[in-house]
């Protein structure tokens, strides 16, 4: 039976795609996938599952994959509980707290904050002391502050563009995210060696690489 990798749609794809490749699995079906959601290996030794970030920890809780591939950040935020395997150390960026030009950061009164992580946004102003409204958006977080719907936003940052090209600024970091193996861990206990022979391979590539 195939190996079900739920791996998260977007930006991580590619380096992925790279990194699994290296590690000696045939990814050709992956890369000519177009807009199919599941893509089986030649080999069928892997499935691999398309989806949303914050899905893949549902299909992992909910053991309808063996293994996810997903951002800390995702995995923070949704509590997971399942077992993290290794550091993909790719999909790198950080959490930041940013806003326009004119936000008072020790302004009186309680702020309202836009973010796609309400959890960990509402941890990291608990952590100091403060009191805020946190809303939760979707996506183009930004937006926030520049239409009046919040003081300022917690998201995450990769190369500083979105930021900068809708002129708003960082005004603390928090936590650095990264992409993570994680395995579902009934099915550990099941596919040990499929499993850890894949976490081999990728160690090695991923130690050759840094
Ligand atoms: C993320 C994040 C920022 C952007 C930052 O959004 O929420 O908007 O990336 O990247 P940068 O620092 O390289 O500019 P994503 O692209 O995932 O889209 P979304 O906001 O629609 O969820």
């Amino acid at each position: 039976m195939s190996l079900k990798i739920a791996l998260t749609k977007g930006r991580i794809e590619e380096p992925v795609i790279a990194l699994l490749s290296a590690a000696g699995v045939d990814c050709e079906p992956l890369k000519n996938k177009k807009r199919k959601l599941i893509v089986n290996t030649s080999d069928e030794k892997y499935e691999f599952i398309l989806a949303k970030g914050p899905d893949v920890t549902t299909y992992l809780n909910s053991g309808v994959v063996d293994i996810g591939i997903v951002g800390s950040d995702i995995l923070t935020e949704h509590r997971n509980n399942q077992y993290e395997l290794l550091d993909l150390e790719i999909g790198k960026c950080q959490f930041v707290l940013a806003s326009t030009e004119d936000f008072d950061i020790n302004k009186e009164g309680r702020r309202v904050i836009g973010t796609k992580y309400p959890l960990i946004t509402q941890k990291y102003f608990e952590s100091l002391g403060q009191d805020v409204e946190v809303i939760k958006i979707e996506g183009s977080v930004e937006l926030a502050p520049l239409i009046g719907l919040a003081d300022a936003i917690v998201d995450i940052t990769e190369t500083g563009t979105t930021l900068r090209e809708n002129n708003l600024y960082i005004y603390d970091y928090l936590d650095k995210v990264s992409t993570r193996f994680v395995v579902n861990r009934m099915s550990l206990k099941q596919n040990a060696r499929e499993i850890y022979s894949l976490v081999d391979r990728l160690e090695q590539v991923i130690k050759a690489n840094n």
